[in-house]
């Protein structure tokens, strides 16, 4: 039996983790995983808790994998969808959240396009706040998936050379990812136009660089980030076909990596824009492991801030 070390109420971002929080969520989620192997994929935890499901920007890993998480540990779940809510006739955010707390919600999972948004709620509420992802800010559950998927494969993460290729700039899953690897021991380049580099990332204490293959010599995991078109508002690289001839892996591209890199990327794939199918459907990708770990993953942060012993 692990000791208790996990004390927080909200997972609201990766940077203020501890390596201990992070190794107990990851030990928790491989407890989680060996439920979800059983034959009947439920355990009491949450039985009698409320989950609510608030997503104000679209999912399908993320949503989904919370609602499967909460089910299996036998929570009620409501998924609530801002589009067909009160929020289209102007309700606030925080309005919205003190209403579905008036309905006695224990904890609340949210993705919104506000950075920040998930902080301003924990300070606000009585439920535990889960951030699914905070406009280009952090997406923690990302960060911790990738981890365990990493753990899975590299059986460590210590001293590996992690490249994070495309836009960095508005990419919470980075800036989660950076964070959780630095914690862990990696070492971490980030690769893409200098358009697409937030300023001063150099401090977040990452290698950035502008040229594919010379960021790509000698890294361990390749992990591809998608072109967010919805979050561009300016121009930052002149089409897509131009920005996929420089900066897409695909399967020459990939060799510029060590022979036994893995490829990693969050998901949704723009298949041959940022990642050649030859190379996503390869036996060196690793993302439909990583949305498999998503469920255990998430099973372990509601059962850890719903008060579980680790
Ligand atoms: N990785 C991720 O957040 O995917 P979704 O947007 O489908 O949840």
């Amino acid at each position: 039996m692990l000791k208790v070390r996990f004390k927080k109420r909200h997972l609201l971002e990766i940077k203020s983790l501890t390596k201990d929080e992070i190794e107990t969520i990851i030990e928790t989620a491989r407890s989680m995983r060996e439920v979800l192997s059983r034959p009947i994929k439920k355990v009491p935890a949450l039985r009698g808790k409320t989950v609510v499901n608030l997503f104000f920007e679209p999912s399908t890993r993320t949503r989904t994998s919370f609602e499967l998480a909460a089910k299996a540990l036998s929570a009620d779940v409501v998924n609530f969808a801002a589009q067909t809510s009160s929020v289209v006739k102007g309700e606030t955010l925080l309005d919205t959240v003190k209403n579905i707390e008036a309905m006695n919600a224990d904890i609340i999972v949210i993705r919104h396009s506000a950075e920040g948004s998930p902080h301003f709620l924990a300070e606000r509420t009585k439920a535990s706040i889960v951030n699914a992802g905070d406009g280009a800010h952090e997406h923690p559950t990302q960060a911790l998936l990738d981890l365990l998927t990493l753990l899975d494969h590299k059986k460590r993460v210590d001293g590996l050379l992690i490249a994070i290729v495309g836009d960095i700039l508005h990419s919470r899953v980075a800036r989660s990812g950076i964070y959780c690897w630095k914690k862990m021991g990696a070492h971490v380049r980030v690769i893409g136009p200098p358009t697409l580099m937030p300023r001063f990332i150099e401090e977040l204490g990452v290698e950035v660089y502008s040229d594919l293959k010379e960021g790509l010599k000698d890294v361990d995991v390749v992990y591809t980030l998608r072109i967010q078109l919805e979050r561009q508002k300016g121009s930052f690289f002149p089409n897509l076909s131009e920005y996929s001839s420089i900066y897409a892996i695909t399967p020459e591209t990939i060799k510029y990596a060590k022979k036994d890199a893995v490829v990693m990327h969050p998901g949704p794939v723009n298949r041959d824009v940022e990642l050649f199918a030859e190379v996503a459907d390869s036996p060196r990708s690793l993302i439909l492991n990583q949305v498999t770990n998503g469920v255990a993953v998430r099973m372990a942060v509601l059962y850890l801030i719903a008060g579980g012993k680790a």
